[in-house]
Formats: structure tokens, C-alpha cells, sequence
């Protein structure tokens, strides 16, 4: 496979090649109120609650926004990858939590008891999972009744304008993440298993500057990461002719979701 939904293991052995990526999108987005914090403003959370935060990755999330959060939260995080859960462990440990522990699992085979946690939490990562509806099936088995799933994701259209540059080493001109589970899948899933699913898009564009930046961002994962030289020299062409075009900048539009579904009970 080629894309940025295989090939899981070389890419979160540990956090390097995601933080391409994130640094991308925290530098250069456009928004009233930033991703990590706009998410956690709208998780239905209350003090003491036990959340699971399945494909975890480096923690991330937790780290900018532990102050923001009811307190006394008793948090799991679980990861395919050792590498991430470990450093997503490391970092939520030293954050206040009234208890941090870890798992490291499949999020299609979930390692907890039925009616385990007030909230589970999946953010940008079902693209990766081969059976999503098996996974989201897990995550309604492990929410005790009247819990809530939080799940994030990118639309198909999520920065067209700048994945429409990896066409030089054959990628798809779309976002591969908003591809393999988009919002009419996230929302058609959440909804077949749970009943209910809420969806609000974070209102966001990207103004970017640093055309090296995005280089290394879409180099990041395959097909990019083992492009040829021609192949990479005709994609550094590519990035200066659209930052050219721009005036010294490329604006691409963001189209990045969170679904909320909550279990009966
Ligand atoms: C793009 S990162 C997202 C990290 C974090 N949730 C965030 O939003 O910042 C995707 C994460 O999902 C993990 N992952 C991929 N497939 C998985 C699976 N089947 N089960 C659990 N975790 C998985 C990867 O190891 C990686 O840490």
C-alpha cells in the first residue's frame, strides 16, 4: 500500500515522522481557537471521569489543554505502537491526572472490560484501522452506559491545495487520512453502532510559509518517504511554483471534524 494509512509500525515507531506533520499544522493554521483546545472545550467531561485515549500517539493533546480539564480525570492510554504509548506515558504522567496508565492495543481488540470508561476517546486515528466498524464496536463495548465516543478525523477535501503537490512521486491529489475515513464514514459508523452521532467542523484555514515545511510534512509517509531523488526534486519544483503562484504563500482550507456519539443508558 501506499499511503499515509499503511505502513503503521516504520511510521510510529516513535513520534518523529507525526511531528512533521503536527509541527505543519500548529504553525501555520488560522483559527480563533486552536485544534487541541477547540476539541477539548467540547468533551462532554466531568471531574473524576475514566477516559480511554485510544491511539494515543505521543500525548500530544493531553499536554496542551491538562490545565483546561475537570479535574481528578483517570486517564488509560492505549497505542498499536510501544514506542508512542511509552512517550505519551512518560509526557500525561507528569501533567497532574489523578491516575495515568497504559495499554499497548489494537483499537479492533480492545484489552478492557464491557463498561469500563466514561469517555473514549479516538482522534485521528480509525484511518489506520483496517475494520473500523469493529473498532468503533469495541470502543461502544468498553463506554459504560450514557458514555460518550469522541472520534476526530480530516474531510476528503482537507487541504486540497497542498496534497494535490504529491501527485510529482504518485500519491493521490486528496488527503489519504480523509480518504480512508472521511466524515460521511465516521458519521455513517458512529451512527450504525451508537444510534446517535453529533458533527461540528473546527473552523480553521492554513496560511502557509515556509515552503520546507510542507516538504518535509508530506515526505513524511509513504509514497513521499521513499520517493527517488528525481521524484523529490520535482516535488521541491512543485512546492516553489504553488508559493510562487501565492505570492510567497500557499492557503489551503482545513476540513477537520469531531464526531461525538453517546451510548444508551
Ligand atoms: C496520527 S496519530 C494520532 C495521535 C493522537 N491521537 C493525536 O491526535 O495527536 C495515529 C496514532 O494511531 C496509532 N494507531 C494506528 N493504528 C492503530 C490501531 N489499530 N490501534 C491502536 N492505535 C493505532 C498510531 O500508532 C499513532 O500513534
Amino acid at each position: 500500500m501506499s499511503s499515509i494509512t499503511a505502513g503503521n509500525a516504520e511510521q510510529y515507531s516513535d513520534s518523529k515522522k507525526l511531528a512533521a506533520r503536527g509541527r505543519l499544522n500548529r504553525e501555520y493554521t488560522i483559527a480563533e481557537t486552536g485544534w487541541f483546545p477547540w476539541v477539548a472545550q467540547q468533551l462532554p467531561l466531568k471531574p473524576g471521569d475514566a477516559v480511554l485515549d485510544i491511539g494515543c500517539g505521543p500525548g500530544w493533546f493531553w499536554a496542551s489543554v491538562a490545565s483546561e480539564l475537570p479535574e481528578g480525570l483517570n486517564l488509560t492510554l492505549a497505542d498499536l505502537s510501544p514506542g508512542m504509548l511509552q512517550e505519551g506515558l512518560e509526557r500525561c504522567r507528569a501533567l497532574g491526572f489523578a491516575a495515568v496508565s497504559g495499554e499497548q492495543a489494537d483499537a479492533a481488540a480492545l484489552p478492557f472490560a464491557d463498561a469500563s470508561f466514561d469517555t473514549v476517546i479516538a482522534m485521528h486515528m480509525l484511518y489506520h484501522v483496517a475494520d473500523q466498524a469493529k473498532a468503533i464496536a469495541e470502543m461502544h463495548r468498553v463506554l459504560k452506559p450514557g458514555g460518550h465516543l469522541a472520534v476526530t478525523t480530516n474531510g476528503a477535501g482537507n487541504m486540497r491545495g497542498m496534497y494535490a503537490l504529491t501527485a510529482v512521486f504518485g500519491s493521490p491529489p486528496y488527503d489519504p487520512a480523509g480518504a480512508a475515513f472521511g466524515y460521511e464514514t465516521a458519521e455513517r459508523l458512529m451512527l450504525a453502532e451508537f444510534g446517535n452521532v453529533t458533527m461540528r467542523e473546527h473552523p480553521a484555514h492554513m496560511l502557509i510559509t515556509e515552503p520546507e515545511d510542507v516538504f518535509l510534512a508530506l515526505t513524511s509517509y509513504p509514497p513521499g518517504d521513499r520517493a527517488s531523488e528525481e521524484e523529490l526534486a520535482a516535488f521541491r519544483a512543485a512546492i516553489s511554483e504553488a508559493f510562487q503562484t501565492g505570492g510567497g504563500v500557499l492557503e489551503v482550507g482545513k476540513e477537520t471534524g469531531l464526531f461525538v456519539s453517546r451510548k444508551a443508558g
